[in-house]
């Protein structure tokens, strides 16, 4: 798949501060790319950056494989950026949007009250500074979603929506990635709110792009599983399988075999390959969760854990 956004060694200083270091993200046409980072990380800055609306201190920016400002500038009118909520309070959400229309160059007077209708706000005819934060967010989507951008730059949408909210950003953000082919990058400081929607994450912590990883490699590494290192593998596979008749299992290499799930019968599994006078080299159950993988590479920077 191709890059449609990639950064290389990107840098930003704020005089002694930095706040990128040498980032080198990847976002390929088609993903739903989340972004996870806790405050101060970075993801902002980044999103700034790549928008035009910061300055950088070293690296290069490509969007749709850009080889020129010129070219990035026209590769950006294909970006739908959400980034606050900054709207004129006095003006409705339809009003506002109509303003962003026109700055935008939207001809199709219709994609106001098309992105209004997408995050159910069409009705509300108050004014933008009596909203909730969750009406504010819908509307800042809105407008991100505006004109069928390529590629959807949303930073923290889901702060301030209750569940329902969540859950519909997630079906709105699904819809249109398959059935418009839209490209989505999303931040957020909680893993556990893209964990059902992105295909791909990139881990940002102190300004370093620590990871990036497709869902299902998460998956497969935080799944639960038993982990066995016996002398005889073939001899294990067989007691096992006589054993619990639906095992799962995957042999790795001549001496290490993973039992998906049954974490719970580790101790069974230990007393029976011992009771068949298999020797146990290793027997470990890992339990560790998506949370969990993510705040492990943040504490070891990302360098020795696979
Ligand atoms: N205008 C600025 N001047 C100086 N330092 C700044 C400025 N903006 C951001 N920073 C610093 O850059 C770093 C990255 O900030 P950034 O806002 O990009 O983080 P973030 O990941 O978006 O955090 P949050 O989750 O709080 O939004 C932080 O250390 C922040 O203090
Ligand atoms: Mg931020």
């Amino acid at each position: 798949m191709e890059n449609i956004i990639e950064t290389v060694d990107l840098t930003k200083r704020y005089s002694k501060a930095v706040a990128l270091d040498s980032v080198s993200i990847h976002v390929r046409q088609g993903e739903i790319y989340g972004l996870i980072g806790k405050n101060g990380a970075g993801k902002s800055t980044l999103f700034k950056t790549m928008m035009g609306l910061a300055p950088y201190s070293s690296g290069e920016i490509k969007l749709f494989g850009s080889k020129s400002n010129k070219e990035i500038e026209h590769a950006r009118q294909r970006m739908g950026f959400m980034m606050g909520a900054h709207f004129f309070p006095y003006l409705s959400a339809r009003e506002n949007l109509e303003y962003f229309r026109k700055l935008k160059g939207i001809a199709d007077k219709a994609e106001v009250d098309r992105v209004l209708k997408l995050v159910e706000m069409d009705k509300v005819k108050k004014k933008f500074k009596s909203f909730s934060l969750g009406m504010k967010q819908r509307v800042s989507i809105a407008n991100a979603l505006m004109g069928y951008p390529d590629i959807v730059v949303l930073d923290e949408p889901i702060n301030g929506l209750d569940p329902q909210g969540i859950a519909d950003f997630r079906r709105i953000v699904q819809k249109l990635n398959k059935e418009n082919k839209m490209t989505f990058l999303i931040s957020s400081h909680i893993l556990g709110e893209l964990e059902l929607m992105a295909t791909r994450f990139g881990f940002i912590h102190d300004g370093k792009l620590i990871e990036e990883i497709d869902r299902e490699t998460i998956r497969n590494k935080t799944e639960e599983k038993v982990i066995v290192k016996t002398n005889d593998i073939e001899k294990a596979t067989y007691v096992l399988e006589q054993k619990f008749p639906n095992i799962e299992y995957q042999v790795n290499g001549d001496k290490e075999l993973v039992i998906s799930k049954m974490v719970e019968k580790t101790d069974e599994i230990a007393s029976l390959l011992v009771s068949k006078e298999l020797k146990l080299f290793k027997l470990v159950a890992q339990e560790i969760s998506i949370q969990e993988y993510y705040l492990e590479m943040i504490t070891k920077g990302g360098t020795d854990h696979v």
